[in-house]
């Protein structure tokens, strides 16, 4: 028996995989330093924490509205003011993780055939989930030169009469790029001009490490643009909630509704627990989730610095969010213990195998010659890991 033909396409997510394959290792007693992770090591703040015990002793155990506790879509559409966006709770719909929102929000929007522009470096995912719903990934390759940002006359040339939407995710996973208003506005305009949907993933807006930019979400930058836009973000990244699985879509009422039919139809409601807790991570004190943006800017300074003064290696400094996207492409061509190394990910496969650092090679996001490193995790194991990358490229090249 055959399974379908979409079945066959996806591919399990890369990075998920390789964070895996690092922790099994640990499990073993290898001492490997895991850079591959998307996840912050912090733990979940106690006041969010105390919210879900708080909900369990009083029983919030049952079925919710299947798009999301009413105060809880509330409390998004407050926050999302902070953005200059103005939503009603109506317009939010709440699923399991910002991955299951954006499944939903391209299941509402996309027919079979429809294409999507993707801009590489991508998160894995997208061309996946675009793949489930039977679009067509366009894949447009920003440039270094540009910081990875894209241009409209690279847009321009990658649409089609087929272009159905386009995805912005700034800041950006993984190369830390964060779209200033300006460049967004033209975004915006080309978006408009070709009537086309905007999917938005903002997961890493509350980390932005740099004084001057702020965060923009390109759904603020008019009406015309915000009725074609659907927002993305989660409680994952910013309040150290990987696990709980809450995140959101807002959009315009129409698309929330087929969202919220389609959600109503394959997973229902998210965990009324975790619901409480995302409640709690919006509304209560936001003390250590301030402590963590501080600790990562602190890591990304080191890492960045570290990483810069190895010879051969460059990065660009990030803006956002929490990984380190490092050009390898000096060390390709060469042989590393018995290893020739033809792309990134020999070179990611030598530093696992012989130096037990776990990186993610840039094939997983559509390009080639980069590692990612992941910060969010201890300072130890940064400095640790960042000696034993320092320690393959002067011992080998
Ligand atoms: C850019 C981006 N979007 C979405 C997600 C999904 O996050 P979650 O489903 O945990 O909310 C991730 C996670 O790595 C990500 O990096």
């Amino acid at each position: 028996m055959k399974l379908s033909d979409m079945a066959l396409k996806i591919r399990p997510s890369t990075t998920l995989s390789l964070s895996a394959e690092a922790n099994r290792r640990k499990a073993e007693g290898v001492d490997v330093i895991n850079f591959s992770a998307g996840e912050p090591d912090f733990n979940t703040p106690e006041n969010i924490k105390e919210a879900a015990i708080r909900a369990i002793n009083e029983n919030f155990t049952k079925y919710t509205p299947y798009e999301g506790i009413y105060d809880l879509r509330k409390a998004v559409a407050e926050e999302l003011s902070n953005d200059g966006l103005e939503y009603e709770p109506e317009d939010i719909v709440i699923s399991n993780g910002s991955k299951h929102a954006l499944k939903n929000a391209f299941s509402a929007i996309i027919d079979p055939g429809d294409e999507v522009i993707i801009l590489a470096p991508y998160w894995n995912s997208y061309v996946d989930i675009v793949n489930m719903v039977y679009g067509v990934p366009v894949i447009v390759q920003t440039r270094k030169e540009n910081l990875f940002k894209v241009s409209v006359d690279q847009l321009e040339e990658a649409f089609t009469p087929k272009t159905k939407a386009l995805i912005i995710n700034s800041p950006n996973n993984p190369t830390g790029a964060v779209y200033s208003e300006d460049e967004l506005r033209k975004i915006a305009d080309f978006a408009v001009e070709k009537d086309i949907y905007v999917i938005s993933d903002e997961i890493y807006k509350r980390l932005i490490y740099s004084r001057k930019l702020r965060h923009t979400s390109i759904a603020s930058l008019g009406k015309e643009i915000k009725e074609r836009t659907i927002v993305i973000d989660g409680f994952s990244k910013s309040f150290s909630m990987t696990g709980w699985r809450v995140g959101y879509s807002a959009s315009n009422r129409d698309i929330a509704q087929a969202i919220a039919n389609i959600q109503s139809n394959s997973t229902s409601n998210v965990n009324s627990v975790a619901q409480m807790a995302a409640l709690e991570a919006l509304r209560g004190d936001k003390s250590e989730v301030e402590l963590m943006l501080k600790e990562f800017q602190h890591r990304r300074d080191f890492i960045a610095q570290r990483i810069s003064d190895i010879p051969l290696l460059s990065s660009i400094l990030p803006k956002g969010a929490f990984y380190l996207f490092v050009d390898v492409s000096k060390l390709l061509g060469h042989e590393v213990k018995g290893v020739m190394l033809n792309d990134s990910t020999d070179a990611a496969r030598v530093l696992l195998d012989h130096y037990n650092v776990a990186v993610v090679p840039s094939d997983a996001f559509g390009v080639k010659n980069y590692i990612r490193i992941s910060y969010a995790t201890s300072m130890r194991d940064i400095v640790e890991g960042a000696n034993r990358i320092e320690k393959f490229v002067k011992r080998n090249f």
